[in-house]
């Protein structure tokens, strides 16, 4: 992990679209995002400050933000459809001639699906996640929760609130763009009303060790395994063993899919966006067995439950996102699907506008309850 940068605390939200203003000069037309996103504060009352927050965050190398922001405004396919995962394409690559450069994810999409990722996270898994959060010794200034794969900050704004006590939130993510956010629209105070601080890190989460979670309490994930490889769900859950810490990872694609009414093409879809999914070695709908796994090798104690996105006609812009990202993924793995997924999609979105249509989208989420480290219990 890389280039740490501290973030002092202001309100802030994420903007509606990228763009080149700075997100001071966006203020007056977020109120909308604050609308869509119960989780994130309205603009209006941190304006002020967000000068402040801007400037400190995070480290990208100089001159990397003016050439993104300048760029995203210009190539970012608003919630372009998934691939890898749902309704997740790279929808934008910064500089256009680096062919290797991983995907990148959009904003507006992490916006749109934040809601229904805070309604679908298990409330199962936080009880014993309290309970061990309880165990002595707890650190004297509170909990460090590292989220990695942080995008733009859903988990803290979903997990902070529902946790007592003073928290610093370490944010990692190898997208200095989305970090940028993720800071300016941190949670500002735990469920007991003390203060939640955030610092963010740049860097690739495949590469984490234990001395980087030194000191965790927790780690926390959400909507990033089935992204990763075997080998890289290999190295988190050896971190956090080494470092003794639980980890909460939410989210994990399932691979399985209802919708009503069903059709005879629905099975044919969900296997093809399945192998999609696991092109290059990636997990998938694998993510949450091999993690699973991953963490009892260490000798954790594993929990699972169940976190479905349920959409219903007040979902509509997110189904329909999420319907032509699941089918274009589909048809980019067996092209020969092409013309009756095309008009599949067509009949799938006109149930969807006319709120006719409702899906579950099947996730799991995930708590390892590693040993403590030595010294630690
Ligand atoms: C699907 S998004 C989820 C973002 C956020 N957790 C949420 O739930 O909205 C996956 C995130 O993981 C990050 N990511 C994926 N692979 C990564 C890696 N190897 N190192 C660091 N970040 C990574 C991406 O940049 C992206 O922000």
């Amino acid at each position: 992990m890389t280039e740490p940068a501290t973030t002092p605390q202001h309100g802030g939200t994420i903007p509606a679209r990228p763009g080149h203003r700075g997100v001071a000069d966006t203020a007056p037309g977020l109120r909308g995002v604050a609308d869509a996103a119960p989780g994130l504060r309205d603009v209006t009352d941190a304006a002020p400050g967000l000068r402040d927050v801007t400037h400190p965050v995070p480290g990208p190398r100089r001159g990397d933000v003016e050439h993104e922001t300048t760029t995203v405004g210009r190539s970012v396919i608003p919630g372009a459809g998934p691939a890898p995962r749902p309704t997740e394409r790279a929808t934008l690559r910064l500089r256009g001639t680096e062919a290797d450069e991983p995907p990148r994810y959009a904003p507006e999409w992490l916006r749109l699906r934040e809601p229904a990722d805070a309604a679908a996270r298990s409330h199962d898994l936080l009880d014993p996640l309290r309970i061990r959060l309880a165990v002595p010794p707890r650190r004297a200034d509170g909990l460090v929760v590292h989220d990695i794969g942080c995008g733009t900050g859903s988990m803290g704004r979903w997990l902070a609130p529902r946790l007592d006590g003073a928290q610093h939130w370490v944010l990692h993510d190898r997208d200095p763009y989305l970090l940028h956010f993720a800071a300016v629209a941190s949670p500002r105070s735990a469920a007991d009303g003390s203060h939640v601080t955030v610092e963010t890190r740049r860097g690739d989460v495949a590469r984490l060790t234990p001395d980087a979670l030194a000191g965790a309490s927790l780690v926390t994930a959400s909507a990033l395994l089935d992204v990763l490889t075997r080998e890289e769900v290999g190295t988190l859950a050896a971190a956090c063993a080494g470092a003794g810490c639980p980890a909460l990872l939410t989210l994990s694609v399932a691979g399985r899919v209802e919708l009503t009414a069903p059709h005879p093409m629905d099975e044919e879809i969900t296997e093809a966006f399945n192998a999609h999914q696991r092109r290059g070695g990636l997990l998938g709908p694998d993510a949450v067995t091999v993690t699973a796994e991953a963490f009892a090798e260490h000798g954790a104690t594993v929990r699972l439950n169940p976190s479905p996105w349920r959409l219903g006609p007040g979902q509509a812009a997110l189904t329909e996102q999420w319907l032509r990202g699941w089918v274009g993924a589909a048809v980019e793995e067996r092209p020969e699907l092409a013309e009756r997924a095309d008009r599949y999609l067509a009949e799938r979105l006109a149930a969807c506008a006319a709120g006719e249509l409702r899906a579950v989208v099947h996730h799991s989420d995930l708590l390892a309850l590693c040993r403590p480290a030595d010294g630690d219990a």
